[in-house]
């Protein structure tokens, strides 16, 4: 295990050319995310975002550079499968649920080789709990809706238990609405887990939800977006509405309707009564 706030991901330099040399995918990108961060990147089609997950995760080697994850130069991995499985979580819209599995089969199977039966078993259906789907374990993909699929795809990127978790737009071909709760359900997970996530999104709105903004273009980095609190913004917001009045003037309940995870209450509370 990696411990809170160590670094867990670094890149030097890291350049990924494609064919002959006329698509530099990646541009001398340096990078440092420490383990708890809830990360997003974010940038036009074609800026390189797919390739920098890809090699965070070992799926692609860099042209030059160094990827260095979890301590593990992934340039000199001696067993990349064991590397994946143990230490990165994928959600890939090319890694689709397997349709003729149902929920809990498909969180087991990043398992298989790692875990007895029985033990895969528990770990997928205390999954599922996790996300919200404990009523769902036998369903084939088929029969879940679009949000559902996707938090099926989260609880099997955590099924070895990874610091880490790569999402590819995990939101991309949800609503608005699932992709929120989507975002709420990572956030719950970097909370209580201490899991590590890094997700490349289109929406400013999910952006917005994580903890950095890292803003991708023409294979490099172009800026970081640190955003303190996410809250902290929504709550100047607040203060000027009826709801933020309601609140200021003590109203905790109110709260609970906002559909925030018990550290954002708590944060909200502790910012309210220093202010
Ligand atoms: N396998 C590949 N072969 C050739 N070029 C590629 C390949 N994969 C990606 N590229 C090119 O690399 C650049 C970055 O692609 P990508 O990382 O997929 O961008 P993004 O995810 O930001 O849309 C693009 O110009 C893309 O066309
Ligand atoms: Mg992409």
């Amino acid at each position: 295990m990696v411990a809170r706030n160590e670094l867990l991901i670094e890149t030097v330099g890291l350049t990924r050319i494609y064919g002959d040399g006329n698509v530099k995918a990646l541009d001398n990108v340096n990078l440092r995310i420490s383990s708890g961060e809830l990360a997003s990147i974010m940038g036009p089609s074609g800026s390189g975002k797919s390739t920098l997950l890809n090699m965070l995760g070992a799926l692609d080697q860099p042209t030059s550079g160094s990827v260095i994850v979890a301590g593990h130069d992934l340039s000199s991995l001696k067993d990349v499968d064991t590397f994946r499985a143990r230490t990165v979580g994928f959600v890939f819209q090319l890694h689709n649920l397997l349709p003729t599995l149902n929920a809990r089969e498909n969180v087991e199977v990043p398992m298989m080789g790692h875990a007895g039966a029985a033990e895969r078993r528990a770990r997928a259906e205390e999954l599922l709990k996790i996300v919200g789907l404990a009523d769902r374990m036998d369903h084939l993909p088929s029969q879940l809706s679009g949000g559902q699929r996707q938090r099926v795809a989260v609880a099997r990127a955590l099924a070895n238990n990874p610091p880490l978790v790569l999402a590819d737009e995990p939101t991309g071909n949800l609503d608005s609405e699932s992709g929120l709760d989507l975002i709420r359900l990572i956030h719950e997970l970097n909370d209580s887990q201490g899991t590590t996530f890094v997700l490349v999104t289109h929406d400013p709105a999910v952006a917005r939800q994580t903890s950095r903004v890292i803003v991708m273009a023409d294979g490099r980095i172009l800026r970081e977006d640190i955003i303190g609190s996410p809250l902290q913004e929504d709550l100047k917001m607040w203060q000027h509405s009826g709801l933020g009045r309601r609140i200021l003037s003590g109203e905790m309940e109110e709260l609970k309707k906002l559909n925030l995870s018990k550290k954002q209450v708590e944060s909200v509370k502790e910012l309210l009564e220093s202010s």
